[in-house]
């Protein structure tokens, strides 16, 4: 979908216009009959309510929706203010219309809030259709435009960084959208190549043999009972001061996990096509900061490998030898996302001594129990960190909730013949999840663990999607780099 910005003049081709009503601040301008109309519908302007009716302008019909956006002065404004620009697109996405027209004139909205609305429709409007080959004409996407008029001066200049947060949003879901018979280790970083080329960012793997020689024993342990070649995606942004150090985000980028030997139930298992989340929204972030050219250095780092069960594949009890030369009693072949992080954690840190590191992974099943589809789970060993990407996620809308780590969960990983074993007892998933990576920071570098297995795919549509992926992450990774490092 392409958004363009059109002068007041420019606008009579328009048919359907859109314009943001503040609760109970049905606009005065507006022809007696929408007004009328709009208050026998009852619409009174709150949060998501849409009303439409048409009206004569300049000789023409046009229909005129009003998407109510609530109190002025609520202290969501700005989430409200998506969740109207969403509603309008998600209202005519599919509808024939091929262009809205978004009037903000006297919406007295801000640039920021203008671009927010329009950041909102793009998401909402995104849909992967490909593989749908009998879709009829009337289900299909019709809307491909939303001009712009009436908004404040600046709201082109906010548009672009939005937009390209909206091109990482899209790819992440792209990513986590395709199924594993298309999306996989090497068709990942395909991906990522054709749609960041041109981008500036510079993009390197490792493939098995180099993996090897480097002894990531961990990663290639989960990756060996697959016929799909495992890869290390390492994918460069240093749009910030030279010389200095860079945040490094590690994406779990398990294509398909079925388990392995520790095989999972059928019901369901097709979910786990989207169990590379983690690096997904790496892969998003890295193109949205590219494109609005962040004035921050960031590496993106994403362990891709798939968790297959075969001949070859790992069994429960083997022992195999992270590339930090810490050894590892693998007891459940299915908590796999642990042993592709924690080589990935340590050839970031080795490479490029990271100021801060982040780690995203659909790493538990137990994240969801403990927080459903609301939060993700943030897990620290630094507050300063902890605080600054959870006032990310509040921003952005990409929530965290922090959990707590210590020894007393730490103890749960002993192991009676390796350094640690993959797995704790049965309480407490996520942190003695969380408490496994901690063991291959280094340095005490300041780190922190998203567990966004609760996040990255929904079964019923939200404001700024319809159902399926999301694209969690991306925006609050954008927001952190701005908040933090641009700012
Ligand atoms: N990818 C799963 C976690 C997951 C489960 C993500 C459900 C999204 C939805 C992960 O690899 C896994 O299997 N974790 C196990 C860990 C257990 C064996 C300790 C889990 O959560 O059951
Ligand atoms: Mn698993
Ligand atoms: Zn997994």
């Amino acid at each position: 979908m392409q958004v363009q910005f059109l002068d007041a003049a420019s606008t009579s081709g328009c048919s359907l216009v859109a314009r943001l009503v503040n609760q109970d601040a049905i606009p005065a301008d507006l022809e007696p009959l929408l007004a009328e109309g709009a208050k026998r519908s009852r619409f009174s302007g709150k949060v998501g309510q849409i009303y439409e009716g048409f009206a004569e302008r300049g000789g023409k019909v046009v229909r005129v929706a009003l998407a109510g956006v609530g109190k002025a002065e609520a202290k969501e404004r700005s989430a409200n203010i998506e969740k109207a620009g969403a509603a309008i697109a998600g209202k005519y996405l599919r509808s024939g219309e091929t262009e809205i027209l978004f009037d903000f004139t006297g919406s007295g909205i801000s640039a920021e809030e203008a671009a927010a609305a329009l950041l909102a429709a793009r998401m909402r409007g995104w849909a992967l259709d490909s593989y749908k080959t009998k879709l009829s004409d009337d289900k299909k996407i019709s809307l491909a435009t939303i001009s712009v008029t009436g908004a404040p001066e600046d709201t082109e200049t906010a548009w672009q960084a939005a937009s390209a947060l909206a091109t990482g949003v899209e790819f992440t879901r792209e990513l986590v959208t395709e199924p594993a018979n298309t999306i996989y280790p090497e068709s990942f970083v395909a991906r990522c190549r054709e749609r960041m080329e041109g981008s500036g960012l510079s993009i390197r793997t490792l493939d098995g043999d180099e993996m090897r020689e480097l002894g990531m024993g961990a990663l290639l342990g989960v990756s060996q009972g697959s016929v799909r070649e495992p890869r290390m995606l390492i994918m460069e942004w240093m749009g910030g001061a030279e010389g200095e150090a860079p945040v490094a985000f590690v994406g779990k980028g398990v294509t398909f996990d079925t388990g392995g030997i520790s095989l999972k139930q059928p019901g369901g298992m097709e979910d786990m096509k989207w169990d590379m989340g983690g690096a997904g929204a790496v892969a998003g972030t890295m193109l949205a900061l590219a494109l609005r050219k962040a004035k921050a250095n960031v590496i993106g780092v994403c362990g891709l490998v798939e968790n297959m069960p075969d001949g070859n594949a790992q069994r429960p009890g083997d022992v195999v030898t992270s590339m930090s030369g810490q050894t590892i009693e693998v007891i459940n072949t299915d908590a796999e996302g642990r042993l592709v992080l924690c080589d990935a954690m340590t050839w970031v840190q080795r490479n490029y001594k990271p100021a801060r590191m982040v780690d995203l992974a659909t790493l538990t099943g137990a994240i969801i129990a403990a927080l459903a589809h609301e939060y993700a789970g943030i897990f620290s060993n630094n507050d300063a960190l902890a605080a600054d990407l959870t006032a990310a996620g509040e921003a952005s809308g990409d929530r965290l909730w922090r959990f707590p780590m210590g020894p007393a969960y730490d103890k749960q990983l002993e192991s009676p013949i390796a350094d640690m074993k993959n797995v704790g007892s049965r309480y407490g998933g996520s942190i003695t999840a969380a408490q496994f990576l901690k063991r291959f920071v280094e340095n005490d570098t300041p780190w922190a663990h998203l567990d966004i297995a609760g996040m990255v795919w929904a079964d019923k549509p939200g404001a700024t999607w319809a159902k399926g992926a999301t694209g969690y992450g991306v925006r609050l990774l954008d927001r952190f780099v701005r908040d933090t490092l641009e700012s």
